[in-house]
């Protein structure tokens, strides 16, 4: 089981959430933490948070939909802190418009700071894992990672991007000592839903109910650290939601039946 104590982290998405708690956990077992978001405000609450449980927590900010800000910050870590161990690709939106109704502009957001930032600050952390000879990365897919859903036709597109991308990843850089997971959480109480976009790329602003009744982040957090520790390459975190992963890949035709009539929200 791999320890981070003293390790240097970096989590995107850490001002709420799954982030957050992620964050939070890990600095209560000694790691050196970095934390990632776009709110300011959030992200010094949970840094001074953070700094009840461990001695080093620096706050980064930038936007994940930025490629060049994605790319200065990733440049700025290097410089100020030095190479760090562990990567948690976490930060994202959601997405709650018909395919058909959606510009592509919004299309293009979400592939962007759900998949595309994702893959800026991996390539820019890599080089130094590989001279240190160790490193870790994990990047947050969802269920919609694993099939397509309502109203979330790019986001489920931007997460099975994650799939693809990082289960190549960690073929490649086995043979360098570094790691590579995938999470994919299910119904995460977390804002989630609130801050998701619509078709005009305005938030939807509603809490739904598969969220609210869902997993707490922290217990998500807890499934998600130790599948990083036991270093599998993947995780699926949820309660009953996550029967349809299985339904999914072992009875297709009867997937499609029960899906087709879920009342999407
Ligand atoms: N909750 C679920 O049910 C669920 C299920 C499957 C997968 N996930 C995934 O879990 C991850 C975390 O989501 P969450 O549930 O914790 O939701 P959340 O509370 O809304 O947190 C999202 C995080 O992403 C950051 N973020 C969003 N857009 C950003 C941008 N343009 N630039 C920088 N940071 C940005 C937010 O930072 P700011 O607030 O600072 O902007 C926030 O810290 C996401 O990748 C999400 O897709 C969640």
């Amino acid at each position: 089981m791999i320890s981070f104590k003293n390790k240097l982290v970096l989590i995107t998405g850490a001002s709420s959430g799954i982030g957050k708690a992620i964050t939070l956990q890990l600095a209560k077992e000694g790691a050196k933490i970095l934390i990632a978001g776009k709110n300011e405000d959030n992200l010094h609450i949970v840094k001074n948070e953070c700094l009840k449980h461990t001695s080093f927590c620096e706050s980064i900010c930038f936007d994940l939909l930025n490629p060049s800000e994605v790319s200065a910050a990733a440049s700025e870590i290097l410089s100020k802190y030095g190479p760090i161990y562990l990567l948690i690709n976490n930060g994202g939106i959601s997405q709650r418009s018909l395919a058909i109704e959606t510009p592509i502009e919004i299309d293009r957001k979400i592939m962007e700071i759900d998949f595309f930032s994702y893959v800026i600050l991996t390539k820019a952390f890599i080089p130094s894992m590989i001279e240190q000879k160790e490193g870790y990365i994990a990047a947050t897919s969802s269920l919609s990672g694993k099939f397509g859903f309502h109203l979330r036709s790019s986001y489920s597109a931007a997460k099975h991007a994650i799939q693809g991308y990082f289960e190549t990843l960690r073929m490649e850089l086995k043979e360098y000592g570094i790691s590579v997971t995938v999470a994919y959480p299910g119904s995460i109480n977390t804002s989630i839903s609130i801050n998701a976009i619509e078709k005009d790329g305005k938030p939807h602003g509603i809490m739904d109910p598969a969220q609210s009744n869902g997993m707490s982040a922290e217990e998500c957090a807890k499934h998600y650290i130790k599948a990083i520790k036991k270093g599998r390459a993947e995780v699926l975190i949820g309660g009953k939601e996550i029967i349809m992963f299985h339904l999914r890949r072992f009875f297709p035709k009867l997937f499609f039946k029960i899906i087709g009539k879920i009342k999407s929200t």
